[in-house]
């Protein structure tokens, strides 16, 4: 692998006030994929893509990204979190919109050694991060729609606070009864960029609703519940923990996975399966409706504590975070960050 080493530093910004994704550090790594082969990946300066005007991913989006985060504890060691499963998940996203694959140990350990490199870049502080965006673009110069030729991999790293502003007050939440994000036979399980930008509008609706996200429902049906546009969402109905299952309409978030694991090993009863947007509002109105949480890289474990449906806001658990949403919070954030012991092997040692 190259390094190319900055010839000046940034200087680092403000580490008790970072939000989320404004920052980022002094190099990245890139890897450019041609004649049907991924090159080297180089470590560089951080610096601007050059792309021209006629570059497919600006026309047709055939890009992925990635969501991962490294954590420094007490002691300067450096970890990071099933960066692995990060780096399969997006073979499959790349599977899904005919980009080629690439060899997740080779990525592995390079995105490791630029971590390394950006070690003083990690935060340390409660809730902060160094978040790493693995990301995959289209590279041809040409017009028409069809597979590229031509690729570009590049990982930019941001020292990261929490993803909602306010922190972990539960968020309020907006159940999205007419743009819908995904359908059967789409591409609602790949973090793939189109499925992005085609939630803003409706993202941008509830916020002017006074709402922070939307809750999806189906596409097919606007009937059961799906994903929240940054996270997978959860709820505790009379004690059970349920989930909606990965049917192809929605990520298959890390978070997500690991939240399940760590409340089963506790003994909490969870279902992964389909949920009526008609049960959660059952549950609301005979008083079994204990909890509702998000999962995600970015959001981590972020309570919710009102959701809005057919004109009714649902205040959930009075606005607070439940018991269990606090278990899978500080049982996640503590083995990502050393502080318990990790014995489901997720935890990757960089240094
Ligand atoms: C993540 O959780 O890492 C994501 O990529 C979600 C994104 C909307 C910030």
């Amino acid at each position: 692998m190259k390094i190319k080493l900055a010839q000046t530093r940034k200087q680092k910004p403000d580490f008790n006030n970072l939000g989320f994704g404004k920052y980022f550090t002094d190099h990245m790594l890139v890897m450019y994929y041609s004649n049907g082969k991924w090159g080297e990946p180089e470590i560089v300066p951080y610096e601007e893509l050059k792309l021209d005007p006629c570059t497919n991913i600006l026309h047709y989006g055939q890009g992925i990204f990635e969501g991962v985060k490294a954590y420094k504890n007490d002691e300067g060691k450096i970890n990071t979190f099933r960066l692995n499963d990060n780096l399969d998940r997006m073979n499959r996203s790349a599977a899904r919109l005919c980009m080629p694959q690439f060899d997740t140990k080779v990525v592995f350990d390079a995105i490791c050694e630029l971590v390394k490199i950006e070690e003083d870049w990690i935060p340390t502080a409660k809730g902060t991060s160094l978040y790493i965006r693995p990301t995959m673009i289209a590279n041809d110069k040409a017009l028409g729609v069809h597979a590229a030729k031509n690729y570009i991999f590049f990982v930019i790293l941001s020292p990261v606070g929490n993803y909602y502003a306010h922190g972990l007050t539960p968020t309020k939440i907006m159940i999205e009864e007419k743009y819908a994000r995904s359908c059967i036979g789409g591409t609602g399980e790949c973090k793939c960029m189109g499925n992005y930008a085609a939630s803003i509008l409706a993202g941008e609706i509830a916020n002017q609703k006074g709402y922070d996200q939307v809750l999806w429902l189906d596409g097919n049906y606007m009937k059961y519940v799906e994903e929240v546009g940054s996270m997978n969402i959860f709820f505790v109905l009379n004690g059970v923990v349920v989930t909606p299952m990965l049917d192809g309409n929605i990520l298959d978030g890390i978070t997500r996975r690991s939240t399940i694991a760590v409340l089963k090993d506790a003994g909490y009863k969870v279902e992964e399966r389909h949920i009526e947007i008609k049960e959660l509002v059952d549950a609301y109105n005979n008083g079994t409706f204990d909890e509702c949480f998000g999962t995600g890289t970015a959001a981590v474990i972020s309570p919710v504590g009102v959701l809005h449906y057919n004109g009714v806001d649902m205040v959930i658990n009075d606005n607070k975070m439940g018991k269990i949403a606090e278990y899978a919070y500080n049982t996640i954030t503590g083995i990502q960050t050393g502080k318990i012991e990790d014995k489901f092997g997720w935890v990757i040692k960089i240094k």
